[in-house]
């Protein structure tokens, strides 16, 4: 997700409209994002490390000719991002971090297909985690279906923001307001800025052509974000309660949506 930059402006200056043969190349990119989605979810158990899940993905995104956009990000060195628990977003796969009962975990793939990228992730539990961590992910998950629906030409980019943010506020968690959702496709991370949590009818009109990501992260306590030190890119909840996100890239089509990675994946 791409950092909040501009809260505060109204209008976005530079938003691709793409062409039809851009939109297809970012269509097979985002389903081949979403296939690595649904191959890595039988690896997913306790006992694994997280750079062994990377190294599967690492090696099925390139098998099938495509390059992990992760990889050399700003100097990210992973092919994709794994944040388990506490970790809002951009965990680093490590040998070191072992999956254990109980976990819930966010795996973030990007895609680069013939220069288009895709790019969304999902959670997934390891064992049998608690009720309440249920809860927040199945919560989370229908904050994107939410944000989803709102997508159509005419409509503001704020109300993705605004139902995202009345539903999950309403269910008594809170919204992380330090990274959002991005145009994607020629670039990783383009205009516009999609925030998820927004005031009704702000920000520019969506257009038919547009694609970008929708990928909310919502709390269980407090929204901010607080980046490790040590390596520069895990960013944790400030009170270590839990973070849960999904995310998807969604086509404005000239009647409502498409969601271009979805392969009929659990999300
Ligand atoms: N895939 C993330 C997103 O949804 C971005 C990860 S950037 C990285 O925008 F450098 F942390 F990998
Ligand atoms: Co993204
Ligand atoms: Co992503």
């Amino acid at each position: 997700m791409a950092i909040n930059f501009y809260n505060n402006l109204k209008e976005s200056m530079n938003i691709i409209i793409k062409t039809g043969e851009q939109i297809e190349g970012i269509r097979k990119s985002s389903k081949l994002a979403g296939e690595v989605l649904r191959y890595i979810s039988e690896y997913v158990r306790e006992g694994v490390s997280t750079a062994y899940l990377d190294q599967l993905i690492h090696n099925y995104i390139v098998e099938h000719g495509a390059i992990p956009a992760t990889m050399n990000y700003n100097g990210f060195p992973k092919s994709c991002c794994i944040s388990l628990n506490d970790v809002i977003c951009h965990g680093i796969p490590a040998e070191n971090v072992i999956l254990k009962n109980g976990d819930i975990l966010n795996i973030d793939v990007t895609t680069i297909l013939n220069g288009f990228f895709g790019d969304t992730s999902k959670m997934y539990l390891v064992g049998q985690p608690s009720e309440t961590a249920i809860k927040l992910v199945d919560t989370t998950r229908h904050c994107l279906h939410l944000g989803i629906q709102q997508v159509r030409p005419g409509n503001y980019i704020g109300n993705i923001g605004y139902a995202i943010s009345r539903y999950a506020i309403a269910q008594g968690y809170t919204v992380v307001y330090e990274y959002c959702g991005h145009g994607v496709g020629l670039e990783f991370h383009e205009e516009p800025q999609i925030d998820h949590a927004a005031r009704k009818n702000s920000g520019p009109k969506m257009r038919p052509g547009m694609i970008f990501t929708i990928e909310p992260m919502i709390n269980e306590g407090k929204p901010r974000v607080k980046v490790d030190e040590s390596d520069g890119w895990t960013a944790r909840t400030v009170d270590k309660k839990l973070s849960a996100q999904f995310e998807h890239t969604v086509l404005v089509t000239e009647t409502g949506y498409e969601v271009l990675t979805d392969v009929s994946n659990d999300y």
